[in-house]
């Protein structure tokens, strides 16, 4: 079960509330939050995967979704412009090498985050879309109340500290999109950051 999931009713709230048409997702893995963006009527839906045997997955589940085999940040750069419909966006990918052994890590692609968030930043409506970013327990700062420092040991046979992010705050991702976006942080699942337009 994605953790798109855990949201219940709000998805639906929110695109109710503003008039969302549009569904984003990074990271497809088997297609959980594809299908359950399906399940609301949303239309078009794209995401991305790193993984090719996780495309192909969802793509069998959910044939209607447009899903590239690329990284996010290269993705997201490729559909911004051309999306023209206020979208829910869905950031919810990281580890690569954790979800397909195959797969190795680098600097862009174990947790793009920050970078997804400035290139949606660029779009010319972002201020009608809704971002919901997942995973914010791994972002190791201050101003972080649902950082897990259990994260620190060793956790799923990774090394310690694996999961962990330490190169931002959690004030620079709220900065990305402060001027046209309200954030609120959802202490459930993970820890999910939502962008409300304000
Ligand atoms: C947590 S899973 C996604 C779950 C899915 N979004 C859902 O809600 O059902 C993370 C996925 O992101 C993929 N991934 C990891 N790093 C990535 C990157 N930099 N760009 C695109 N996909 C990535 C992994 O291969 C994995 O399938």
């Amino acid at each position: 079960m994605t953790a798109l999931n855990q949201l219940g009713d709000l998805v639906q709230q929110l695109a109710e509330r503003h008039g969302l048409r549009g569904f984003v997702e990074t990271g497809c893995f088997e297609g959980d939050a594809l299908a359950l963006a399906d399940s609301l009527g949303f239309s078009p839906m794209m995401s991305c995967d790193t993984c090719e045997h996780w495309v192909e997955i969802a793509r069998q589940r959910v044939p209607t979704a447009e899903i590239a085999h690329l990284d996010s940040v290269t993705f997201l750069r490729s559909i911004v412009t051309e999306l023209d419909c206020p979208s829910l966006f869905w950031l919810d990918a990281h580890y690569p090498q954790f979800y397909d052994r195959s797969q190795s890590d680098s600097k862009r692609t174990k947790l793009p985050l920050y970078e997804e968030l400035c290139v949606i930043a660029t779009r010319p409506s972002v201020q009608n879309d809704v971002v919901l970013c997942d995973d914010i327990r791994v972002i190791s700062s201050g101003d972080n109340p649902v950082y897990w420092q259990a994260l620190e040991g060793s956790v799923l046979g990774q090394t310690p500290g694996y999961f962990i992010e330490r190169r931002f705050k959690l004030s620079d991702f709220r900065n990305v999109l402060a001027k046209t976006h309200e954030s609120e942080l959802l202490p459930i699942g993970e820890g999910i950051m939502a962008f409300y337009p304000r």
